[in-house]
């Protein structure tokens, strides 16, 4: 039997009806600076079930309103108030496990990366600077995306997309 293209009625019909929060996951892009990369994310957070948690800044306001392709169908996002640092402490004081998506000594392979296990927010890095330094060292783990091209790094967006994936258990 060949394929056929699925026709949006029937992607519709296969979709859920509403953005809530399912609490289990959360890409935290707290350092990602261009919209695009943003709006790329929360398609992805969309698609995998996954919520959002960026800065409640204007930059991050208006970044994710002309980044954001979604409308109405926009994932559930966290607004962080205050400091960063301690919004990602409180997070693991209330057992989410802090998961670093960066290139580092020691860090998972992502083919070893299995589904969440456990509630887990997924820090991004900036696009220049990468994830602080503070938080390579004090998150409970980290992952890195294995790379045999000539670039340094992949783009933000694209690295949390293959992590989430993974930890949503579709990849
Ligand atoms: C363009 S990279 C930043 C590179 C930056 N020059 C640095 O020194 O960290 C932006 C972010 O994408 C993610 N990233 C990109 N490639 C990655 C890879 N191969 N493995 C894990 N994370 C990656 C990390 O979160 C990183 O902080």
């Amino acid at each position: 039997m060949s394929p056929r293209k699925l026709s949006p009625a029937d992607l519709r019909q296969a979709r859920r009806s509403s953005g809530h929060c399912h609490g289990t996951l959360i890409v935290a892009p707290l350092w990602v600076a261009y919209q695009v990369n943003l709006g790329t994310l929360l398609r992805t957070c969309d698609a995998v079930g996954a919520c959002m948690a960026v800065p409640d800044t204007e930059h991050y306001r208006a970044s994710l309103a002309q980044g954001d392709t979604l409308g109405r169908r926009r994932p559930c996002i966290h607004w962080v108030r205050g400091n960063r640092d301690a919004w990602l402490r409180r997070r693991r004081d209330q057992g989410w496990r802090l998961l670093a998506v960066e290139l580092a000594e020691d860090a998972i392979p992502l083919p070893r990366l299995g589904p969440s296990a456990q509630p887990t927010v997924v820090l991004l890095g900036h696009e220049h600077h990468g994830v602080p330094d503070v938080w390579v060292e004090d998150a409970d783990a980290c992952v890195e995306i294995p790379m045999c091209g000539r670039g340094a790094s992949l783009n933000v967006a694209v690295a949390g997309s293959l992590v989430l994936y993974r930890l949503a258990g579709l990849a």
